[in-house]
């Protein structure tokens, strides 16, 4: 390796070969050059110790360049950032008192909201940072994306503030709103007819086609290193890493980004062991929940990773985490069972339900996706997957800003009237039953 690259490089995690630079990665065609895998390790060359003087109480972080020193790209006048990456790490009181309620649970609970991200208020803003930031460094002008909406939604945006063309390949069934947001920007958007392995296929031919550069999937550097920093942000925020970690699995981007950061800093004494990763998959299209479920009651045979089902065209209520192929099972099921952890399903139809509970209790309207997420809550409380005292954090990953239709589904006070005649005095908390209803029995449902 030569090394003119002196902050990080690339480590084949199959065959060891090192990549000197993302120059060198994306001239391979984001495959080790040897063993043509994707599957590589970032290592920074600096002391990772230093990530103490970062996640300190005091810090005012801007955005999720606070982490430069952690994160691969050379230099800082390329940085492309709206903010994004220091959303707040919230404690909801309404949650805990609910695990005490109906569970006696102590628990602290954390819930990483992302609805305020500056850009598109999803957590893909990160991702969409680094990447608008290492292409600019890279000179590179156009840019191909194969997502459910809200990568696509992201690297709009971000690559449209960096100058460069992105043209984005959505499945048929990707929320419209999605769509507005994206071609808002000047951006392409390419409605595939078909699910999102289709359009990820699209995606490719069109990428080879004009020889250009593509997302690089769950595994992709870029979105890995990015996502990485909600460790540290957990570290600063909270002042530790919590015993469970949920969150809606699409891809798997993040609890694999959860792993590396945890990698990263291990030998900093900050961190022991991973977050029993409790991930939820909607119903509807849950091939990773349906895998796990069969490889548990056969006692995980050997090769267990391999066996899952592969859902064409499924049909969702929520689109956004819909991977019909779970391509990244065989990695993320060890992941999930180093952790301790689970993945199950969750019944779409009770988003509309938690957005407006959420929305009730705390004044926040999330979308459909984070909903799945927080459901994973409500479901790991009553398959007993949460112990007494511990520390859960709940990353939801969206606000229903592109998810208009979710929003006019959750709303439920509107009233047509004539005259004043019509009109009941109102009082807000005539809506706590309903809102609470399906909760307070989800332990029956
Ligand atoms: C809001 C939201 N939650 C969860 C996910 C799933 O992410 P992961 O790639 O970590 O499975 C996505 C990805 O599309 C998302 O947009
Ligand atoms: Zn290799």
């Amino acid at each position: 390796m030569e090394n003119n690259n002196s902050k990080f490089y690339f480590k084949c995690k199959n065959c060891g070969e090192l990549i000197n630079s993302f120059k060198d990665w994306f001239s391979h065609g984001q495959h080790c050059p040897k063993c043509k895998t994707n599957r590589v390790d970032t290592i920074y060359t600096g002391n990772n110790d230093e990530i103490k003087k970062f996640i300190t109480a005091d810090n005012n972080p801007q955005s999720l360049w606070h982490y430069f020193d952690f994160l691969p790209l050379n230099n800082s006048k390329n940085i492309v950032s709206e903010g994004e990456g220091v959303a707040p790490i919230e404690r909801w009181g309404f949650l805990e008192d609910y695990a005490k309620r109906k569970y006696n649970l102590s628990l602290e609970i954390f819930i990483n909201r992302n609805d305020k991200s500056f850009a598109t208020g999803t957590f893909k803003d990160k991702g969409g940072s680094l990447a608008a930031s290492v292409l600019k460094e890279h000179g590179i002008k156009e840019y191909v994306v194969a997502s459910t909406g809200n990568t696509a939604s992201a690297f709009a945006h971000y690559l449209a503030k960096a100058g460069i063309s992105c043209s984005i390949f959505v499945p048929e069934n990707s929320l419209s709103d999605s769509e507005a947001h994206i071609a808002t920007y000047g951006q392409k958007l390419f409605r595939v007819k078909g699910d999102y392995a289709k359009a990820k296929k699209v995606a490719a031919d069109y990428a080879k086609k004009y020889g250009i550069l593509m997302t690089g999937g769950n595994l992709d550097p870029l979105r890995l290193e990015a996502k990485k920093t909600q460790v540290f942000e957990m570290l600063r925020i909270m002042g530790k890493i919590p015993d469970v970690y949920i969150q809606a699995l699409s891809g798997g981007t993040g609890p694999f980004a959860v792993e590396k950061a945890i990698n990263d800093i291990k030998s900093t004494g900050l961190v022991e062991k991973l977050p029993r990763f409790l991930l939820s998959q909607g119903h509807y299209c849950a091939p990773m929940a349906h895998a796990w479920a069969e490889a548990k009651k056969n006692n995980f045979p050997d090769g267990y990773e391999n066996e899952y089902p592969i859902y064409k065209n499924p049909k969702v209520l929520i689109p956004t985490i819909a991977t019909g192929n779970p391509g990244m099972y065989p990695l993320m099921a060890p992941l999930v069972r180093r952790s301790g952890g689970e993945i199950f399903p969750v019944t779409e139809e009770l988003a509309v339900d938690l957005a407006r509970l959420v929305a009730y209790e705390k004044a926040i309207k999330i979308g459909p996706a984070s909903a799945a997420g927080l459901l994973g809550l409500f479901e790991s409380l009553k398959r007993g997957l949460i112990n007494d005292a511990e520390t859960v954090f709940v990353n939801i990953g969206e606000s229903a800003g592109r998810a208009l239709d979710f929003l006019k589904e959750v709303a439920y006070t509107s009233e047509t009237i004539s005259s004043v005649d019509d009109c009941s005095r109102f009082n807000r908390e005539k809506y706590k039953d309903f809102v609470w209803e399906k909760f307070e029995n989800y332990d029956k449902l």
